[in-house]
């Protein structure tokens, strides 16, 4: 039987990461290196560098970083084993029975185990809206104007009135009651135990772009509230990332995507002809979304109510299209309110002749901006015009600030060269793009450590990036470090698989970042290898700076051995050898 680390080292050698990657991002060569721009957040200018040589990419910018398997689980949302297997198919290796560790089985089962309950819950609600108990739901989704073909087509289900009937055939189906709980299925209460969360609701399972069912929307039939409720929040339900119908849309042959506000919207469109309709998950649209959207270089369509708060929740959207480098365009649904509503009454042809007049985003965004603004009075009109011209400073981009210019000059009657002076005194104010604009996708903060733990941090990790990149200095580091003397749990890791394999003379980065089971691990491992030490220490003083970097890692190593003393017995050696070895470097200014 082949272990798990051989079968993985087996499959990752044979597809090349740069390989990989190209069918997702265009890359360019670049010293040793590929560059591109980052998937995984907006930029203009490239800071994802993919490296040929060890196997691995890193984003300097959003920090993304691993090997081939990392960048399919993130990019394409796969899991561990699905990345796997997608690579080995690829490759031609045959999987094996893989032997994995008791913690690996755990969590590779409970994760297929959650997804197995999501799908046999998907299953069920839809047994029951096509079962005698189901008739409320049907007699809904008739009067809703639905075919048999489109409840098929989405897996439209019903969820029955009793509080534990999907519970009961969970059950049966032999899930334990926390995958039951954690799949988002159930709520809990000391009384009833575990109870069922939608109750007499039409379902609307929920996928991810790749078509696996992540949760559920149940919608009340009639009035009620929550009108809808939603699976809750969960590592694998991110409302912010995924996108209503994006598994079906991404298949259609349109050349944009029509971005709707509801589910209903998004099937009736389908219904319509369509295909190319997704939408939110009940929250705004978010970049993250629009960077998945990106992938697929096609331009995208609001149709978004036609009421007050729809138009703000357009120009939002706008905004965030624009700032990830998509062209917005906004469909006008009046005189109806959204687009249910319109084909039910004017038809398919119509709308798409609303889809062929659609206003481009920019021109919205003056255009109801205008609204605020009595033009027939001097005073307002120039500040109008003022707000104008702010506005086309988002355009970074002369030729598209012009363009834009242009349009909106002719539109309304501002002449072009008054326009421009006055964009260019806004710019040399406020910059080439406004402050509300740069808005960017952040990684999540973890926890504020203190300072004096980040300093300790910094130094083991440019201990290590050190070693990654001047592999020779290892017999002199090792003389006064151990992998012990990490004291960060992350880096210490990294430091013991490194020194091994450094003694051993077979030392690869990237068998290093493929340790880690979570995607925040690799990420960290990959900064370790990826940043380069010419940034962080100035030439010249190199010798001086290694050897202060291994008096940093030692003398921190020092003090926590001393205050765990009495409590572990590995502590006493540390202490004991450890204070020799500082006295020994600190009379030394070079190791
Ligand atoms: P809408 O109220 O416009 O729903 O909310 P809809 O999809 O058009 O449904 P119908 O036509 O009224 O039946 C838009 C979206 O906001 C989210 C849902 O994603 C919904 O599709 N929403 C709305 C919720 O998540 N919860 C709610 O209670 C209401
Ligand atoms: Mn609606």
């Amino acid at each position: 039987m082949m272990v798990l680390p051989d079968i993985k080292r087996e499959v990752r050698d044979r597809n090349d990461i740069v390989d990989i990657i190209s069918s997702y991002v265009s890359l360019k060569r670049h010293g040793g290196n590929y560059v591109g721009l980052c998937p995984f957040h907006n930029e203009k200018t490239p800071s994802f560098s993919v490296n040929q040589r060890d196997q691995y990419f890193y984003c300097f910018g959003c920090h993304a970083g691993g090997d081939v398997f990392t960048f399919l689980q993130k990019y394409e949302n796969m899991t561990f084993p699905e990345a796997l297997k997608f690579l080995a198919d690829r490759a031609g290796v045959a999987l094996p029975e893989v032997e994995m560790t008791e913690e690996m089985k755990r969590n590779v089962n409970r994760k297929k185990q959650i997804f197995e309950a999501l799908k046999a819950a998907e299953n069920f609600f839809y047994q029951q809206l096509r079962s005698e108990r189901g008739a409320l739901g049907k007699r809904y989704f008739e009067q809703r104007q639905l075919t048999d073909e489109t409840l098929h087509k989405f897996h439209l289900g019903y969820s029955l009135q009793y509080s534990d009937a999907l519970v009961n055939y969970l059950r049966k189906k032999g899930y334990p009651d926390d995958i039951i709980l954690d799949a988002g299925l159930a709520g809990h209460s000391e009384r009833e135990g575990l109870y069922d969360k939608f109750t007499n609701r039409v379902m609307f399972p929920i996928y991810d772009p790749a078509g696996k069912v992540i949760g559920f929307g149940g919608r009340v039939m009639g009035e009620g509230t929550p009108k809808y409720l939603n699976s809750p929040e969960t590592s694998f339900f991110e409302k912010r990332k995924n996108l209503y119908a994006l598994q079906l849309a991404r298949a259609s042959k349109a050349s944009q995507f029509i971005l709707c506000e509801g589910y209903m919207d998004v099937i009736s469109m389908h219904q319509a002809g369509f295909t190319q309709a997704v939408a939110s998950l009940g929250t705004s649209f978010t970049p993250e979304q629009a960077m998945l959207l990106k992938r697929f270089e096609r331009d995208i369509y609001l149709a978004y109510d036609s009421d007050h708060a729809g138009t703000d929740a357009a120009l939002r959207a706008i905004s965030i299209l624009r700032q990830t480098g998509l062209v917005a365009r906004v469909i006008n649904m009046q005189p109806y309110k959204d687009p249910d509503e319109f084909i039910k009454n004017l038809g398919a042809e119509e709308y798409q002749k609303r889809i062929d007049e659609a206003e481009n985003g920019f021109l919205f965004e003056i255009r109801i901006l205008r609204k605020n603004y009595k033009t027939d009075d001097p005073a307002e009109k120039t500040k109008f015009e003022t707000e104008v011209a702010r506005k086309l400073c988002v355009f970074s981009e002369e030729l598209e600030r012009e363009n834009y210019l242009n349009a909106v000059a002719e539109q309304y009657g501002i002449p072009k060269d008054s326009l421009k002076k006055r964009v260019i005194s806004e710019a040399a104010r406020e910059g080439l793009k406004s402050a509300q604009e740069r808005v960017q996708i952040r990684p999540v903060q973890t926890e504020k450590k203190s300072n004096a733990e980040e300093h300790a941090k910094y130094a083991q990790r440019l201990l290590l990036t050190w070693l990654n990149e001047d592999r020779s200095c290892f017999t002199r580091v090792k003389e006064y470090i151990s992998a012990e003397d990490f004291t960060d749990p992350l880096y210490r890791r990294i430091a013991e698989k490194m020194f091994a394999d450094l003694e051993a003379g077979v030392f690869r980065p990237v068998e290093i970042i493929g340790m880690f089971d979570e995607l925040e691990e690799q990420e960290a491992a990959s900064q370790v290898f990826q940043t380069k030490l010419g940034t962080e220490v100035a030439k010249e003083d190199k010798e001086k700076a290694l050897r202060d970097i291994v008096l940093r890692v030692k003398q921190e190593s020092f003090d926590q051995a001393s205050g765990t003393l009495g409590s572990d017995v590995n502590a006493l050696n540390r202490v004991v050898e450890g204070k020799h070895i500082l006295e020994k470097l600190r009379k030394i200014d070079r190791i």
